[in-house]
């Protein structure tokens, strides 16, 4: 059975919102089985969420010319892999490890896009071999590629800096952009410039509404160079819901430093947006019924007029309620007016914490039994290393039962960036594997470790 926070003594909760999925596998008493076959944390995967946002996302794109490229970088998993090469869907890759994971794993070379600054000429080389699109981040990236590109055509975008965004490092501004455009209708059949790209920070739609918009504009200036430019990536960013709405209002205006260990305090603003009123695939439809800054019809009408194909890279929003992490408590302390829970692994397989910010959806506690004291407990969560400042969570979460040693405590909705974006072997301890769990709807699932080849 597993148990949901609750408020307990003015601590705030921000319960994960309803997910059927992880709900059966923690009913299915498959994650004793496995903490006990493991004997450390570990990743459990659940691709048929994967696979029922990934056609949420392709509707929202049916309106218009799309195509949707999973951004690897959100989770090192096969299975996702896998999952896009089965569904035709193609892959953001930035690192020779990445394309050769999608490649090996059975995506298309010509289903990769290659994103990131300052590509490794091994990168680009690969990437020009297989067919992939190149998002060329800088005027000399553009040169490295027209030399690698001798005997076979570079399929590139140009990628853009926000011009809200001035000072990003990614990207050309406007003047690099136009002698990109001249330098490639110069070196003529050894570069096809399919279009443009560019990747905002933020969550905001609006903007990426307009910047698609401005993107649309450049292709129809690289057309009158006599280039291709009949498309236009728009990133990732598509934003995920892990809360609702009154939750994490109250969460925001009430939390302040007593309710985290050791007094530690975070801005509002230092937190992912846990809510969204707009999320993922729905998200992405208002993104294209906006009508972009200047212009006076919808950006999903003005990409249909100038023949413009849509491509986005969504990591987190492909792989909403995807997966979750599960820790063994291996030791409750006590402390003034609230306990420590010291599990089995490390916050660098929950990541928020490298960025200076917390993961807030609640974890669910499962008892090893039901004689557990019922009432208000509110808990810090901790590593089992020597480092002062390794906590999952500094916040006291209330928990409804008495959290105690060999309890499972599983943080819901890991899957994107949370679970293994910044794992390392500290103190030599394993990586927590990865378990798929297929055919969630029978009465008992299947389970398998991610890789099948490996
Ligand atoms: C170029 C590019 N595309 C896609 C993504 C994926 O973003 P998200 O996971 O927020 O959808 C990123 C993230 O950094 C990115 O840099």
């Amino acid at each position: 059975m597993a148990v949901s926070t609750a408020r307990a003594a003015g601590y705030p909760s921000l319960p994960a919102l309803p997910d059927p999925g992880t709900d059966a596998v923690l009913a299915s008493g498959l994650l004793q089985e496995l903490a006990y076959a493991f004997g450390g944390p570990f990743h459990f995967l659940l691709p048929g969420a994967f696979d029922a946002n990934l056609r949420d996302l392709r509707a929202a794109l049916a309106e218009v010319d799309g195509f949707v490229y999973f951004a690897k970088k959100a989770n090192k998993a096969a299975v996702w892999v896998e999952r896009c090469a089965a569904g035709g869907a193609g892959i953001d890759v930035s690192s020779v490890g990445e394309l050769r994971e999608a490649l090996g794993h059975g995506v298309r070379g010509e289903d990769v896009v290659v994103t990131g600054p300052a590509k490794h000429p091994d990168l680009l080389r690969l990437a020009v071999r297989h067919d992939a699109l190149i998002a060329v981040d800088s005027p000399g990236e553009l040169d490295a590629l027209v030399t690698t590109a001798e005997h076979r055509r570079a399929r590139l975008l140009l990628r853009h800096t926000p011009p809200s965004q001035p000072g990003s490092r990614l990207g050309m501004d406007e003047a690099e952009l136009r002698t990109a455009l001249r330098r490639c209708s110069e070196v003529g059949e050894r570069v096809s410039v399919e279009g443009f790209s560019f990747h905002l920070s933020g969550y905001a739609l609006q903007p990426r509404t307009d910047l698609a918009a401005v993107l649309a504009g450049w292709c129809l200036e690289a057309r009158a160079l006599g280039l291709t430019a009949d498309r236009i990536s728009i990133g990732g960013g598509l934003p995920v819901s892990y809360t609702d709405a009154a939750h994490w209002r109250a969460f925001l205006a009430e939390q302040h430093s007593g309710h985290y260990h050791a007094g530690r305090s975070f801005a509002p603003g230092d937190f992912y947006p846990y809510h969204s009123p707009l999320a993922g695939a729905r998200a992405l439809r208002a993104l294209l019924a906006a009508r972009p800054a200047g212009h006076t019809v919808s950006l999903a009408d003005l990409l249909k007029r100038s023949g413009v194909r849509l491509l986005v890279e969504p990591g987190r929003a492909l792989l909403d309620r995807a997966g979750a992490t599960v820790f063994r408590v291996q030791e409750v302390k006590e402390r003034a007016g609230y306990r420590i829970l010291t599990v089995d692994g490390t916050s660098l397989s929950l990541s928020e914490q490298w960025f200076n910010s917390e993961y807030l959806p609640d974890p669910r506690l499962l008892p090893q039994d039901a004689s557990a004291p019922v009432g208000g407990y509110p808990a810090a969560v901790a590593a089992a290393t020597c480092l002062e400042s390794d906590l999952l969570t500094w916040r006291k979460i209330p928990f409804p039962v008495l959290p105690r040693a060999g309890d499972l405590l599983v943080y819901p909705n890991t899957a994107g960036y949370q679970m293994d974006s910044n794992e390392s072997a500290f103190h030599d301890l394993p990586l927590p594997p990865k378990v798929v769990i297929d055919h969630l709807g029978r009465p008992r699932p299947r389970w398998r470790l991610d890789r099948h080849f490996l």
